[in-house]
């Protein structure tokens, strides 16, 4: 985008139609963000040049209480004044977004520095959702991330809060960035994001109704293992072990017999016992991928003679796209099994640990624990210093949340049928939130199917499935990805992301 270094004019045209033009010359063509929220160094950075101009600070969503949210934008790398700007969630409740911003489709794939907790060294990242789209990365509630509240009585609260402040949050921050407000604006997110999205959209959308200014050029939404239902998401696991053969035939119809497929609320002491003996096989599993890829290697291609008639699929064995090793950990605990978001108050991270007291072996949070509490980076991205406002942590404890917007499903047919496009994707091998309830909800809409089940490819391979229905709603599976997309499968994540957002068929 092209920012400062234009002169002003001396004034061609009468008054009124100067200022009438005002606006308009304002939006596209002058510096408009906020003095002071440009980054103009990223610490552990070694290149000479960012590939595009990055934006970090705080926007205040409440004066009097002192609610401050944190944002990082990172714009296209592509073409800033015309492609679309997403807004990114991570879930929790109670995560960061700089999950998705360091372990994702962020900008940069950070290495460990030399030593625990010493700055890691960031690489550019290939498969950066940045190079198609600018991504406003927002830590939210306040309390999550660099978010925080002077009042801590704001820690307590739920989806509906959440939802309103973020709204309030986008009123202002297209405020602040007026350049971006005729851009296509799209809100995505992972897991618990299932519900921020959809009800945020909801906001966004009475918002545009009502008439608020400014007018958010709101488009569609984006949801990726995203909790949505207790019902439909309690009774997908026992159905995506099964499909997967984690669970024995037999256990499988013992459960089925005994707690006629429902699962969630097991009703009788025999669906007890059976989903007890669903709990003994998995447990040993990591729930969000369960092909736990503690290190994807980059030098296990086998080779395959070149007069072979194998299909192009097999060319490619043991390929990642991944420049790095992924993370080992990251929580060092995890959401325990067969314990869908209920309506109410959902426990906290301490609370889940208690249940899952050894974590998850093959996760780790530190590059981003080492980058993001070091001083010299939380001046250089215009956050609060560690002594003002704590440590950054992955996911915190600090919330009291309540899951009080019930189920979700009335809040996608609403939005779907009002012409706003939804993208519902699910990596295959995530336990957590399985594709299996994903993909019982987006049927049970009850929209036609416009593009009956097939699979999308990427380089030749099968880089999953997808079903297309009527209301512009779209299901997909990306294929050997956990919980969280794009740390596992970031170039096909780069490619559903790049060809949903233009319109054009997975
Ligand atoms: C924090 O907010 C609550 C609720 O609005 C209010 O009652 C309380 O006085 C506030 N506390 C401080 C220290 O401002
Ligand atoms: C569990 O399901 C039964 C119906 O099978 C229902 O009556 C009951 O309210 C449910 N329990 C909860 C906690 O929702
Ligand atoms: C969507 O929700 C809004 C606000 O609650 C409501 O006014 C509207 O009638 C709903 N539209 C549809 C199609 O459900
Ligand atoms: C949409 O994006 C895909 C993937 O980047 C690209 O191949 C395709 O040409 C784009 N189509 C349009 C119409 O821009």
């Amino acid at each position: 985008m092209a920012r400062g270094g234009s002169t002003a004019a001396p004034p061609a045209f009468p008054l009124p139609l100067l200022l009438l033009l005002s606006n308009a010359f304002f939006a596209c063509c002058c510096l408009a963000a906020p003095p002071g929220a440009l980054v103009t160094n990223v610490p552990g950075f070694a290149g000479s040049k960012l590939p595009s101009k990055h934006y970090a600070g705080y926007v205040t969503v409440d004066e009097a209480h002192g609610r401050r949210l944190f944002y990082y934008l990172v714009e296209s790398e592509r073409d800033p004044a015309k492609d679309p700007v997403v807004l990114w969630l991570n879930g929790g409740p109670g995560c960061s977004s700089f999950d998705g911003f360091v372990y994702e489709h962020g900008p940069f794939n950070f290495e460990a520095g030399g030593s625990a907790g010493s700055l890691p060294k960031l690489h550019l990242n290939p498969y950066s959702w940045s190079k198609v789209s600018s991504v406003i990365y927002l830590d939210s509630p306040a309390g999550v991330g660099l978010s925080y509240s002077k009042n801590v009585s704001d820690y307590e609260t739920g989806d509906l809060k959440t939802a309103a402040d973020s709204h309030t949050f986008l009123l202002k921050w297209f405020q602040l960035y007026p350049e971006f407000l005729t851009n296509p604006f799209y809100i995505a997110g992972e897991s618990y994001a299932g519900v921020y999205v959809p009800t945020l959209s909801h906001e966004v959308v009475k918002g545009i109704q009502k008439g608020d200014k400014p007018i958010i050029n709101f488009k569609g939404y984006m949801v990726g293992n995203g909790v949505c239902d207790t019902v439909f998401d309690g009774n997908a696991l026992v159905p995506f072990a099964h499909g997967m053969a984690l669970i024995s035939e037999s256990i499988y119809k013992e459960a089925n017999t005994a707690c006629q497929e429902n699962y969630w609320n097991a009703s009788s002491a025999t669906c007890d016992e059976a989903l007890s003996k669903v709990d003994a096989v998995l447990g040993g599993l990591n729930i969000y991928d369960i092909l736990e890829p503690c290190y994807h290697g980059t030098n296990t291609k086998e080779v395959i003679p070149q007069n072979n008639k194998l299909p192009p699929s097999f060319k490619d064995l043991g390929v990642t796209s991944k420049p790095l090793p992924v993370r080992t950990r990251m929580h060092g605990r995890a959401w325990p099994l067969r314990a869908p978001v209920r309506d109410g108050r959902v426990p906290s991270w301490q609370e889940l640990a208690a249940s899952v007291p050894h974590g998850v072996p093959c996760m780790s949070d530190e590059v981003a624990t080492a980058w993001l509490n070091n001083d010299n980076v939380r001046s250089a991205i215009h956050a609060e210093p560690v002594s003002s406002i704590g440590p950054w942590e992955l996911c915190t404890n600090k919330l009291d949340f309540n899951h009080d917007a019930g189920s979700m499903i009335i809040y996608h047919k609403n939005l779907t049928s009002q012409g706003y496009r939804a993208f519902i994707y699910s990596g295959d091998h995530d336990m957590c939130v399985p594709h299996t309830g994903t993909e019982a909800w987006t049927a049970s809409l009850g929209y036609g199917i416009i593009d009956s089940w097939r699979q999308w490819t990427v380089n030749d391979q099968v880089a999953g499935y997808t079903q297309g229905y009527e209301n512009g709603l779209t299901f997909a599976t990306i294929k050997g990805a956990g919980h969280t997309v794009p740390e596992y499968k970031p170039q096909e994540s780069l490619a559903f992301y790049s060809r949903w957002l233009n319109g054009t068929k997975l």
